[in-house]
């Protein structure tokens, strides 16, 4: 009982800082090992085994939260069944000036346009090589930097560097915040880019013959046709799934609010619907064996299991964390559990796209 206080307590203090500072503060508190591990339950239906790893469970953390891979393991140590670290570009860059990250609290939406700060490949193998033990699944999201003349260059880059200690690869071409990043998505720039991406993937191949999945991360924003187009790609050149999705442009629906006008990616509560519906569009298209990790705007239970149901393998969040602090992670894997019993399913891949027709017809507004 002292532990949801002392969350609630610790969610007050960081929501009176500034969104980064409140950020930072927390890499600094799961780093300190301050933040106690927490107990989440371990349902066999719940478990995810996809390619060649075994999920524990299937929510992970999402990308953008631990860029540098500063917290991985305390971050699978809060329950979550996997974690995705970066984005990381070859070189350190510095992102947007501040502020570049804020919280719309009556929506429960992020706006943020870091514009992929982080340390660069170096520092983060550094960090990833240094982890006490290599136990866990820890994805790498790679991105191109701002200033490289050759994006395709910087993906490959990043496959090269990482080959031989990631679990998985996200390739992120659906930031909102480095200019032209989300031009990758259109059919020829994808083609080039996927056929770069995944043949460098096959040439570094482990000793052992391991082949890192890649996975493509999109944006909710894409038209259907671009959407046939990138999955028909995808599927073409053998990627390994996709992430879908990554934050928005549109503001539709937001409450009252001076921040809702700052430029960068929605996140949060408000994206929920619209990544939902591009997450059964993909499903649809993509057919029943793509895997697919459905994300934006989970934060309960419910919405975790209205992911799976529209199409989701495996889920992530990262801006309910935000609001709901870490206790969230073992009520939504509670909750499934509980979804599981209430529907006789054996496993959730038994629920994955139930309600996919009605998610894929849906309008956003
Ligand atoms: C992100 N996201 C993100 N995604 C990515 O692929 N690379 C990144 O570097 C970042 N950075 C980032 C920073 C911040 C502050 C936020 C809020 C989000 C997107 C994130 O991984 C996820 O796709 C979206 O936020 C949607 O999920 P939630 O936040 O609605 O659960």
């Amino acid at each position: 009982m002292i532990f949801p206080l002392l969350d609630k307590l610790a969610l007050a203090g960081l929501h009176a800082m500034d969104a980064e500072t409140a950020h930072g503060v927390t890499i600094k508190a799961l780093k300190s090992g301050l933040v106690p591990a927490c107990r989440v339950p371990r349902d066999a239906r719940c478990q995810v085994k996809l390619w060649d790893l075994d999920f524990p469970n299937p929510l992970g953390m999402a990308a953008g939260f631990d860029k540098n891979g500063e917290v991985p393991d305390a971050l699978l140590k809060l329950g979550f069944g996997f974690t995705e670290v970066g984005s990381v570009t070859p070189n350190a860059q510095p992102g947007n000036p501040k502020p570049r990250v804020f919280r719309l609290p009556a929506d429960e939406g992020v706006i943020n346009r870091y514009g992929f700060n982080n340390e660069g490949h170096a520092a983060l193998r550094a960090r990833l090589e240094a982890r006490p033990r290599q136990a866990g699944i820890v994805g790498i999201n790679v991105g191109a930097n701002k200033d490289a003349t050759d994006r395709v260059a910087d993906y490959v880059a990043g496959i090269e560097m990482f080959a031989d200690m990631a679990s998985y690869f996200t390739v992120n071409i659906s930031s909102p915040n480095t200019p032209g990043l989300r031009n990758l998505q259109a059919r020829d720039a994808l083609a080039e880019l996927l056929t770069g991406v995944m043949s460098a993937r096959d040439a570094n191949a482990n000793t052992l013959g391991r082949k890192v999945p890649v996975l493509l991360k999109i944006a909710p924003d894409v038209s259907d046709q671009e959407m046939e187009e990138i999955v028909a790609e995808v599927l073409a050149k053998g990627v390994d799934g996709l992430i879908v999705s990554n934050t928005t442009l549109a503001r539709t629906g937001l409450r009252p609010d001076p921040r809702r006008d700052e430029a960068g990616g929605l996140s949060g509560k408000p994206l929920f619907r619209r990544a939902t519906i591009a997450l059964a569009k993909a499903r649809k298209l993509a057919g029943p064996d793509l895997p697919i990790v459905g994300v934006g705007g989970i934060d309960s239970a419910e919405t975790a299991w209205t992911k799976i149901t529209a199409g989701a393998n495996l889920i992530q969040l990262y801006s309910s964390m935000v609001f709901k602090g870490r206790g969230l992670v073992g009520e939504i894997l509670e909750g499934l559990s509980r979804e599981l019993d209430k529907h006789g399913l054996a496993s959730l891949d038994e629920a994955r796209g139930s309600n996919v027709e009605a998610w894929a017809s849906a309008s956003v507004d």
